[in-house]
């Protein structure tokens, strides 16, 4: 399958997001990555329900939220609400991640679940069933334009096996530090969608189309 790229909005211009959004769009981007953020889970604040309900109009590319809040149940409904496609959930957000899962699926949107980078691949073992994607933390979540960590690497070569098992169509997704030189590498792995901030929207508008091309590797 071809490499889906999904450019974070993190690092988008926050004064003019509908018109970014819409240049991503435009520029070949096949999701829009929506990193949530609450000071609390992680030591950032970006946007909530009500931003990603704004943007929605904007795209009918699918909406890829990544949640980095906690306790993370109260707030799956009004994102589901909002417009998100894919929500993806770090199992460290809540008690209950099975449960979890259980209601973003019943709220009629595709699950994900988040591996930090010292989270084990194990935690997905007992949630297969229940989950579309699993998105692999190549930086500790919190910042756009860290460093990629290279022992990631490993991880997705492990959950590419696993997914390959299970027989099940479970995206495997890669966020923090994809550029021209880590792109190829953690394809090569077995990722087949990555998320891309800083390398998206480095030159501005000029450059997205570019930008994005030269991660899939041409
Ligand atoms: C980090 C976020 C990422 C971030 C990636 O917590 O989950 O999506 O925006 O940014 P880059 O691509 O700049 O590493
Ligand atoms: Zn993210």
């Amino acid at each position: 399958m071809a490499v889906r790229i999904a450019p974070s909005i993190l690092s988008a211009d926050f004064a003019k997001l509908g018109e970014e959004i819409r240049a991503i769009d435009a520029a070949g981007a096949d999701w829009i990555h929506v990193d949530v953020m609450d000071g609390h889970f992680v030591p950032n604040i970006t946007i909530g329900p009500g931003v990603i309900k704004a943007l929605r109009p904007h795209t009918a590319k699918p909406f890829d939220v990544h949640l980095m809040i906690a306790p993370v149940d109260p707030m799956l409904q009004a994102f589901a609400d909002a417009g998100a496609d894919c929500i993806s959930v770090h199992p460290e957000s809540g008690p209950h991640l099975h449960r979890t899962l259980q209601t973003i699926k019943g709220l009629g949107k595709r699950a994900g679940v988040v591996l930090n980078p010292a989270t084990p691949v194990e935690s997905i073992d007992y949630v297969m069933d229940l989950i579309d994607l699993v998105l692999v933390m190549s930086v500790n979540p919190g910042f756009g334009g860290q460093k990629f960590i290279e022992s990631q690497l490993g991880k997705i070569a492990e959950l590419r096996k696993r997914i390959d098992a299970s027989g099940r169509a479970i995206d495997l997704e890669v966020d923090g530090g994809i550029d021209r030189e880590t792109a190829p590498r953690a394809i090569a792995a077995g990722a087949d969608a990555l998320v891309a901030g800083t390398a998206t929207f480095t030159g501005g508008p000029g450059q997205y189309a570019a930008n994005i091309a030269a991660l899939r590797g041409g």
